[in-house]
C-alpha cells in the first residue's frame, strides 16, 4: 500500500510537471498600439498583476493613452472600492506601477512572454510589424493579434513562429466587456492555445475559442444581421426606427441594428463587409449595401461624426 501511494504521488507530480511544461505562464506582456483597444487591454492586464509595456508611435499618443487608462481606473475603482477609498488608491497605484510605455517595440520585446498587436486594421502594416518583432522576441514568446476582420493565418505566415501565434479578440470597451475570442489557426499549437485561454481568464475575461474564420463568432453573426437590417430598410419594408424598436422589444437586444451601426461606425462596418465580400463574392450575407456605401461617401459615419443613420447633436 505504501508503495502504491508513493507510486501514485510520483505519477501525479510527474503529470503536473508535464502539464506545467506544456503551458506558458504569461507574466510579461507587450501591447503594440495604444489606441482604444490597446489601452483597454493594457489596463486590464496591468490591473490583474501582469507587467505591461504599451507601445505606440509617439510619446504624445502614449501620454494620451496613459491619461485615458488613469481615468478609466478611477471609474472602475469608484465602483469596486466604493466603501474603501484607500484600498482603491492602492489598487490604482499598483496597476500603474505594472505599466510602462515605449516608442520602440523592437527594444522592449526581448523579455516578453506575449505580444498583443492592436494597431491599425491593415494587413500589410501588421505583417511588417510582426516580421520585425519576430527577429527580436525570444523563442518562447507568443504573438497575438486583436484584429476584428483580418486572417490570423496570414499574419502568422509573416513570422517563423506559426505555432506560437493566435488571435486574442477583445471587445470594446475592454474594461467592461467580459468576452475574449481566442482564435487558433491550423498551425497554433495546443500549448499556445491553452496559454492564451489561461491569459484571458487571468485578466478576468470569459474566453471562447474559434477557428480562423471571417468574423470569428460574434462579428460573423452580428455584421450580416446588421446588413440584413439595412437591406430591409433599403427595400422600404420597414422604417429604421421601427426596425430598431422591433429588435429591442421583440428580441430583447439592448440596441437596435441602426443604433449599433452608428455606434460601431459605418466606415468600420463597410470595411468589414467589403473585406468578406472580396473573400466570398457569391455569399449573399456579405453583399455590400448601396445605402451604407452612400452614407460613408458622404462622411456620415455614425456617432463619431455627428450623423450616420441618425443625427446626434
Ligand atoms: P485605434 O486607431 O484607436 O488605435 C490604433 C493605435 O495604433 C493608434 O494609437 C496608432 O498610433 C497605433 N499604431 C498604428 N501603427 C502602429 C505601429 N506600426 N506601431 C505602433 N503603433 C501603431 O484603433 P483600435 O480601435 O484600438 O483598433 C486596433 C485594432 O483592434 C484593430 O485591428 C481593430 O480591428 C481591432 N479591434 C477594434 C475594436 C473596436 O471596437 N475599435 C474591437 C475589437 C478589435
Amino acid at each position: 500500500m505504501a508503495f502504491a501511494t508513493r507510486h501514485f504521488v510520483r505519477a501525479a507530480s510527474s503529470d503536473a510537471a508535464t502539464a506545467a511544461a506544456k503551458k506558458l505562464l504569461i507574466k510579461h506582456i507587450t501591447i503594440i498600439g495604444g489606441g482604444l483597444m490597446g489601452a483597454g487591454i493594457a489596463q486590464v492586464a496591468a490591473a490583474s498583476g501582469h507587467t505591461v509595456v504599451l507601445v505606440d508611435q509617439s510619446d504624445e499618443i502614449l501620454k494620451k493613452s496613459t491619461k485615458g487608462i488613469e481615468e478609466s481606473l478611477k471609474r472602475v475603482t469608484k465602483k469596486k472600492f466604493a466603501d474603501k477609498p484607500e484600498a482603491g488608491a492602492e489598487f490604482i497605484k499598483k496597476t500603474l506601477k505594472n505599466l510602462s510605455t515605449s516608442t520602440d517595440a523592437a527594444s522592449v520585446v526581448h523579455s516578453t512572454d506575449l505580444v498583443i498587436e492592436a494597431i491599425v486594421e491593415n494587413l500589410e502594416v501588421k505583417n511588417e510589424l510582426f516580421k520585425t518583432l519576430d527577429k527580436f522576441a525570444p523563442e518562447h514568446t507568443i504573438f497575438a493579434s486583436n484584429t476584428s476582420s483580418l486572417q490570423i493565418t496570414k499574419m502568422a505566415n509573416a513570422t517563423t513562429r506559426q505555432d506560437r501565434f493566435g488571435g486574442l479578440h477583445f471587445f470594446n470597451p475592454v474594461p467592461v466587456m467580459k468576452l475574449v475570442e481566442v482564435i487558433r489557426t491550423p498551425m497554433t499549437s495546443q500549448k499556445t492555445f491553452e496559454s492564451l485561454m489561461d491569459f484571458s481568464k487571468a485578466v478576468g475575461k470569459s474566453p471562447v475559442s474559434c477557428k480562423d474564420t471571417p468574423g470569428f463568432i460574434v462579428n460573423r453573426l452580428l455584421v450580416p444581421y446588421m446588413m440584413e437590417a439595412v437591406r430591409l430598410f433599403e427595400r422600404g419594408d420597414a422604417s429604421k426606427e421601427d426596425i430598431d424598436v422591433a429588435m429591442k422589444l421583440g428580441a430583447g437586444y439592448p440596441m437596435g441594428p441602426f443604433e449599433l451601426l452608428d455606434y460601431v461606425g459605418l466606415d468600420t462596418s463597410k470595411y468589414i463587409i467589403d473585406g468578406w465580400h472580396s473573400l466570398e463574392p457569391n455569399n449573399p450575407l456579405f453583399a455590400p449595401s448601396p445605402l451604407l456605401n452612400k452614407l460613408v461617401e458622404e462622411k456620415k459615419l455614425g456617432k463619431k461624426t455627428g450623423e450616420g443613420f441618425y443625427k446626434y447633436k
